[in-house]
C-alpha cells in the first residue's frame, strides 16, 4: 500500500460568526480543518505540529488501527497530550474502512473547532458499489459558541448543569441564512439537473444529535461509519455526534433553490422549536435561467422530541453484504457484557452538591464514572506502570432494576469514580448491550468504540431481557458501525471481536457525557502470533 504525508499545524486563526469575531484553535488555520483524501487500504502519516497556547491530540475517528494505538489520539488514554511547541508524527493506518470518517481533536474540548473529514475511496480496480456520482460533497454538521470551547466546559462542570446551547449549528462551518451576519457566507451546493451527487455527512457537533433533510428531494443512504449500506432512501437523516452517512442525492426537482437544514434533536425530555435559531441552512441551487423562489424552500424536520422519528433510520440501516464487502458478524459469542449508561444527579443542598468539585451532574457506565489518568493507560499497560488503572471492570454484574423507572436505587444516583478497564482475550466475541436509563431524566447516548468497527445486531424498548432480546437479533445484515445511538430508555446490542491488540477508548460522544465520565476501556491482550500482536512505539511520542 502506498503513503502519503500530511502537515497538520494547530494553532489559533481568527474568525467571524454570527456578528462577532473570536480566535478559534484550528489546523492549517482551517475551519473546518483539511480533508485527508485516501484509499482504502493506505497508510497515512500526519505532522502534528502544535503551535497553539494549549495542550492538544488529534484522534482518526472510525479508523481502526490495526495493532497500532500509539497514535490513535485520545489523551491520556493511548497517549500524553502534545504540548505547546512540540511535534508528533502520527500515523493513519487503514485496512478495511472504506467511505466517509473524519479526524478531531481528543483534547479536553478543542474538537468544537479541530475537526475535517477523511475520504476512503475504493482501492484501484474497485468501484463503489452503486452507480458513480457525477460529483461528490462534503457536509460536515457541527456548533459555534461565541464563548471559548473550553469556557463552555468549564460553565457545565462549575454549575454542573447543562452546558449552553451553542448560538448555532453549522454547515460547513456557516450559520446559514437565518442567522444574523450570516447570509453571503452560507453554503452553497450548485447542482444539475438530472445529476447525483454523493454527500458525505458528518456529524461533527460536540453535542448535538441532528435531523438532517433537503427540502423536495429524498436522499438515500449507501454508507454509514466507513462502510457499505443496502441502499435506504429516506426523507431525513438522524446523525448523531460521531457518526458519518454518505447518501446519493439525485438533481431531479423542478430547478429552483432549496433548503438542506439540520436541527437538533433533544437529548433529553426539553427542546426548541422548527426552524428557530438552532436550524443551521445552506441551498441546493440548480443551475439554468429562472426566477428562484424566495426564499428556498424549507424541508420538513421532525419535531425535536420525535423519539420515533430519532430510531427510524438506526431501524431500517442494514449493511451491503454482497460478495466484495461480507457481513461478518459474530453468531455466537464468549463476552457478555450489560453497560448501563446513566447521567447521575447528586442531592444539592443550598446550591452545594455533593458530586466530584461540588457537581450536581455526573454520567456513569455501571456506576462508575470514568476518571482519565494523569499518564495514559497505552503506556501504562505497555511499561507496566502500576497504579495508573483497575482492570476489573465491571467489577459488579450491573444491578438489575427497571431502568425505565423514575425511582432508581440510590447507588444508580451516587456512582463512585474511578479508573476502570476490561481487559479482553486476543479475538474474544464480544456482545455489549448498552443499557439506556432515565436517571436524572434521562438522556440519549452515542456511544462509540475506538479501534474496532461493531455490528449493530440489536435494539428495543425498556429493559433488555436476556432470554428473549436475542432471540431477535439480526444476525444476517446488521450495520457494521463505530458509534451507535442508545435511545433513552431503551437498549442497543453490539458484537465485535477483538482482533486488534492494544488499548482502546469507549465513551459517549456527546462531549459533555463523556467529560461527565460516560466513559470506559478496552485492553486487547496480545495473540500468540507475532502478526497477532502489538507494534512497538514510535520514538516520538510526547512525554508526559
Ligand atoms: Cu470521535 Cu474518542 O472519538
Ligand atoms: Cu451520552
Amino acid at each position: 500500500a502506498s503513503t502519503s504525508r500530511h502537515t497538520f499545524v494547530v494553532r489559533e486563526a481568527s474568525y467571524t460568526r454570527l456578528c462577532s469575531t473570536k480566535d478559534i484553535l484550528t489546523v492549517n488555520g482551517q475551519f473546518p480543518g483539511p480533508t485527508i483524501y485516501a484509499m482504502k487500504g493506505e497508510t497515512i502519516i500526519v505532522d502534528v505540529y502544535n503551535r497553539g497556547k494549549e495542550n492538544v491530540t488529534i484522534h482518526w475517528h472510525g479508523v481502526n488501527m490495526p495493532r497500532y494505538p500509539w497514535t490513535d489520539g485520545p489523551e491520556y488514554i493511548t497517549q500524553c497530550p502534545i504540548q505547546p511547541g512540540l511535534k508528533f508524527s502520527q500515523k493513519i493506518i487503514l485496512s478495511s474502512e472504506e467511505g466517509t470518517l473524519w479526524w478531531h481533536a481528543h483534547s479536553d474540548w478543542t474538537r468544537a473547532t479541530v475537526h475535517g473529514a477523511i475520504i476512503v475511496y475504493p482501492k484501484n480496480g474497485t468501484k463503489y458499489p452503486f452507480h458513480k456520482p457525477n460529483a461528490e460533497v462534503l457536509i460536515i454538521l457541527g456548533q459555534w459558541w461565541k464563548i471559548d470551547a473550553n469556557a463552555i466546559r468549564d460553565e457545565g462542570l462549575a454549575s454542573g448543569a447543562i452546558a449552553n446551547h451553542s448560538d448555532s449549528l453549522l454547515i460547513n462551518g456557516q450559520p446559514g441564512d437565518l442567522l444574523p451576519c450570516s447570509k453571503l457566507d452560507t453554503f452553497k451546493l450548485t447542482v444539475d439537473h438530472g445529476k447525483t451527487y454523493l454527500l458525505r455527512i458528518i456529524n461533527a457537533a460536540l453535542q448535538e444529535a441532528l435531523f438532517f433533510s433537503i427540502a423536495k428531494h429524498k436522499i438515500t443512504v449507501v454508507g454509514t461509519d466507513g462502510s457499505y449500506t443496502k441502499p435506504l432512501t429516506l426523507d431525513y437523516i438522524t446523525i448523531f455526534p460521531g457518526q458519518t452517512f454518505d447518501v446519493l442525492l439525485e438533481a431531479n426537482q423542478r430547478p429552483d433553490h432549496y433548503y438542506m437544514a439540520a436541527i437538533a434533536f433533544s437529548l433529553a425530555s426539553t427542546g426548541r422549536n422548527i426552524y428557530d435559531n438552532t436550524t443551521t441552512t445552506a441551498i441546493v441551487q440548480y443551475m439554468g435561467y429562472y426566477t428562484p423562489s424566495s426564499p428556498p424552500f424549507l424541508p420538513h424536520l421532525p419535531a425535536y422530541n420525535d423519539t420515533n422519528a430519532s430510531v427510524q433510520v438506526m431501524a431500517n440501516l442494514r449493511s451491503l453484504e454482497d460478495a466484495e464487502h461480507p457481513c461478518n458478524v459474530p453468531l455466537s459469542t464468549s463476552t457478555k457484557l450489560i453497560y448501563t449508561v446513566s447521567m447521575n444527579s447528586y442531592p444539592c443542598v443550598n446550591n452545594s452538591c455533593s458530586g466530584t468539585n461540588g457537581t450536581r451532574t455526573a454520567a456513569s457506565i455501571n456506576n462508575i464514572s470514568f476518571h482519565t489518568p494523569t499518564v495514559d493507560i497505552l503506556e501504562a499497560y505497555y511499561y507496566n506502570i502500576s497504579g495508573v488503572y483497575g482492570d476489573k471492570f465491571p467489577s459488579v454484574p450491573p444491578l438489575v432494576f427497571d431502568f425505565t423507572a423514575d425511582y432508581l436505587p440510590l447507588l444508580y444516583q451516587l456512582p463512585s469514580t474511578g479508573t476502570e478497564v476490561r481487559v479482553l482475550e486476543y479475538n474474544s466475541i464480544v456482545e455489549i448491550v448498552f443499557q439506556g436509563t432515565n436517571v436524572a431524566g434521562g438522556s440519549i447516548h452515542s456511544m462509540h468504540l475506538h479501534g474496532h468497527s461493531f455490528y449493530v445486531v440489536g435494539w428495543g424498548f425498556g429493559n433488555f431481557d436476556e432470554n428473549r432480546d436475542p432471540l431477535h437479533y439480526n444476525l444476517v445484515d446488521p450495520p457494521h458501525q463505530n458509534t451507535i445511538y442508545v435511545p433513552r430508555n431503551r437498549w442497543v446490542a453490539i458484537r465485535f471481536e477483538a482482533s486488534n491488540p492494544g488499548v482502546w477508548f469507549m465513551h459517549c460522544h456527546i462531549e459533555e457525557h463523556s467529560t461527565w465520565g460516560m466513559a470506559t476501556v478496552f485492553i486487547v491482550k496480545n495473540g500468540k502470533h507475532p502478526k497477532a500482536q502489538m507494534l512497538p512505539p514510535p520514538s516520538d511520542m510526547p512525554p508526559c
